[in-house]
């Protein structure tokens, strides 16, 4: 069984979906720890409700992000990971964090990458009179939300819409993705080389799997 570690920040819905995944034996591995920087955040409730270790490390008592970052990398690597998996990990990670974890690190970001790096995505499709938008699946390198994009999901948006229809659709496909991904990973048929994201041993288009 390969070893998972999932970082939250939230409410971790996304993490939920990696759960049931698991307990599906649709991800063919094993999350054995999950850490966030927010002590009360939901998601280590809901590792724990599955028997998930989880633990909180908090940003104030560090004196920098790379002494946070370094602590983490110490108390993850004791979990033996094959992949780190940032599930709504809303905090900026140092390039010695990306680093170590070059090739075996995911993220999830609310929307179609390159467009909307960094926060309020659903805002600005709003803003911005949008008539699509997403979220991708990508390996994470030490440029933010820049890495090879392994897969994207759209959504429609619509007129009447509000921020909070938006997430909804958003995390509908999010939860289907994130895990087939993870799995993908898993299964040994997902790697990035060089600033590239290959599936089956083919390099993936800049938009990812799902690019049209
Ligand atoms: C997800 O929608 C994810 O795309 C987003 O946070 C949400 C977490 O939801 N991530 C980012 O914005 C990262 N920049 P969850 O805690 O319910 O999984």
């Amino acid at each position: 069984m390969k070893n998972i570690v999932v970082l939250v920040s939230g409410s971790g819905s996304n993490l939920q979906a990696m759960i049931d995944a698991c307990e599906q034996q649709k991800i063919n591995g094993t999350i054995n720890a999950v850490f966030s920087n927010k002590a009360d955040a939901f998601g280590l409730d809901r590792a724990r409700e599955a028997g998930i270790p989880a633990f909180s490390l908090l940003p104030h008592d560090f004196s920098s992000r790379e002494a946070f970052d370094a602590q983490l990398i110490q108390e993850i690597d004791a979990w033996k990971p094959d992949l780190v998996v940032l599930a709504g990990y809303m905090r900026i990670l140092s390039p010695l964090f990306v680093n170590h974890y070059a090739g075996r690190l995911l993220n999830i970001h609310p929307s179609l990458l390159p467009k909307y790096p960094g926060l309020h995505t659903h805002r600005q499709v709003l803003e911005n009179g949008d008539s699509e938008h997403g979220t991708t699946v990508h390996f994470v390198t030490e440029e933010l939300d820049g890495g090879p994009i392994i897969l994207q999901a759209k959504i429609p948006v619509f007129p009447e819409d509000d921020e909070r229809d938006i997430i909804g659709r958003i995390q509908h496909q999010e939860h289907a993705i994130y895990p087939l991904v993870v799995s993908w990973f898993i299964e040994g048929r997902l790697t990035m080389q060089g600033n590239t994201a290959w599936l089956d041993n083919v390099q993936l288009p800049a938009q990812g799997y799902a690019a049209d």
